[in-house]
């Protein structure tokens, strides 16, 4: 039988890998976040020294981007060629870069082409994909299309306290402008038709996971 795919979309804070981890778990389905794809070929781009703002070297250096990634949402290492970029694909240098990157459209393509190859090889009966564009365009025919959203001063908030020591005028200025940026190359704001959209704002972590939960059993 086919993979069932739960597609996740939604801004930077809106909790969409947590919840969509957790709600993986529960379900014993793989995960997918795309996001970490994008940030993967960032540390890459940087890591060569290419200049992320110029496209064409970018799409260069494609090719030789060697990019695993795991979809048991229990243990999800992200890997370029031999190096465990887990948590280095995570800090402030390469967050700023991301947006560059993913405004480059050979490069959506491409990253679009490897997650449809992960997820036609997921082992499971269902994976949960997860990142800006997934409900649209990566996998506009899902069974489960979900919008998980939050106010936004709600999503400062939560993102300031993952990145405690920083302040948390500067995290919410950094993050509104990458959502900003984002926000130019695929709407993640509004629901697309047929898409059922999930407000975290009242909602605490487990009422969120239940939330989704309760939207993929209604669907699949
Ligand atoms: O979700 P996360 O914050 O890790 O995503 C990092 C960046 O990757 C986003 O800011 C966006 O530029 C890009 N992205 C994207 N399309 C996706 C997932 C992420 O453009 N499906």
């Amino acid at each position: 039988t086919e993979t069932i795919v739960v597609a996740v979309d939604g801004p930077a804070g809106s909790g969409k890998s947590s919840v969509s981890k957790a709600a993986a778990r529960r379900l014993g389905w793989a995960y997918l976040d795309t996001g970490a794809a994008y940030r993967a070929l960032s540390w890459y781009v940087v890591e060569r020294q290419v200049d992320p703002t110029d496209a064409a070297a970018v799409i260069d250096a494609l090719p030789d981007f060697d990019y695993r990634i795991g979809t048991d949402p229990a243990t999800s290492h992200v890997y370029v060629g031999d190096t465990d970029v887990t948590e280095a694909i995570r800090t402030p240098e390469v967050t700023a870069v991301v947006s560059a990157i993913a405004r480059v459209p050979e490069v959506r393509a491409f990253l679009t082409g490897l997650f449809r190859g992960i997820i036609r090889k997921t082992d499971r009966d269902g994976i949960v994909v997860e990142g800006r564009d997934i409900t649209t365009v990566v996998c506009p025919d899902a069974p489960v299309r979900i919008l998980l959203t939050a106010d936004e001063a709600v999503r400062m908030a939560r993102r300031s306290a993952e990145l405690a020591g920083h302040s948390a005028a500067h995290v919410g200025e950094a993050l509104r402008r990458r959502d900003e940026a984002d926000a130019r190359v695929v709407d993640f704001m509004n629901a697309a038709d047929g898409v059922t959209t999930v407000d975290s704002t009242d909602l605490d972590f487990d009422q969120t996971v239940d939330a989704v939960i309760q939207v993929v059993q209604k669907a699949a």
